[in-house]
């Protein structure tokens, strides 16, 4: 019919069968007959999906179920966190998050937070997006701009300028943002274990709360807001909706 076969080495038969057979090529894996088939077609760029809420507000949990739903459909998910994500950050995220460090002035969490981000983006998660896979980030930028420009009042604009080598043009296509009352959601963080430094300040998570409200309002169209006073599954039926729609 004039049409070249490419033989595939994962199923059945051998290189000298398929090529004997008169197959244009012969690959091994799906990797390299994607790579044969696209040529030099730039490869379609991954989902970045982020995680936002105050403290207490089931973030993990979620992200983890969601991470879970996106592989059942057959995407490819790396699953992250912030502050933290490899090695570097990690230990970067070790010392903002050290409730003994008492004497740590806003501009230096601040800065730490974006160190932290910088290296993230460059080990993780751009290479990830090129790769085409899906990225899950429980906690990103916004989480600076909130706590550190507006709860701990070092302003929008000097935080998202520390950042924006951080960030280096990477954003996130869509961040679902997880709201309840801010009490419940300290006492729900409470029971679970010891509050970290930034944990322990319960004013600032008051803060916290309203500088996620008017986030929502600033970019309704990134910022998606999930009630998250329901069950573990209603929470995540309304994030699934939310998904399924981009
Ligand atoms: P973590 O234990 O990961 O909290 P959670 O499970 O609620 O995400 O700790 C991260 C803490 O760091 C949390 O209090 C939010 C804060 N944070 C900032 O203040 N700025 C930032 O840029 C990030 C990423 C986190």
């Amino acid at each position: 019919a004039g049409v070249d076969g490419i033989g595939a080495l994962y199923g059945y038969g051998t290189r000298e069968e398929l090529q004997s057979s008169g197959a244009a090529a012969v690959v091994e894996s799906i990797e390299a007959l994607t790579k044969l088939l696209l040529g030099g077609l730039p490869m379609e760029k991954g989902l970045f999906i982020t995680l936002e809420g105050p403290d207490g507000c089931g973030k993990s949990t979620q992200a983890r179920l969601l991470a879970q739903r996106l592989r059942q459909l057959g995407h490819r998910v790396v699953e992250t966190r912030e502050p933290g994500g490899c090695p570097i950050s990690e230990r970067i995220r070790a010392l903002v998050l050290d409730a003994n460090e008492k004497g740590m002035c806003d501009v230096t969490e601040a800065l730490l937070f974006a160190a932290s981000r910088a290296q993230h983006v460059h080990d993780v998660i751009r290479p990830a997006i090129e790769r085409g896979d899906t990225v899950l980030c429980d906690r990103f930028v916004d989480s600076s701009i909130v706590f550190q420009g507006e709860a701990r009042g070092l302003g929008r604009e000097l935080v998202a300028a520390i950042n924006a080598p951080a960030v280096d043009g990477v954003m996130p296509d869509i961040t679902l943002l997880l709201m309840m009352d801010p009490i419940e959601a300290i006492c729900r963080r409470r029971a679970e274990r010891a509050p970290d430094r930034i944990e322990a300040d319960d004013a600032l998570a008051k803060r916290v709360y309203e500088a996620y409200r008017a986030l929502a309002q600033r970019e309704p169209k990134r910022v998606r807001v999930v009630d998250a006073c329901g069950s573990v599954e209603q929470i995540s039926a309304q994030i699934r909706l939310i998904v399924a729609d981009i």
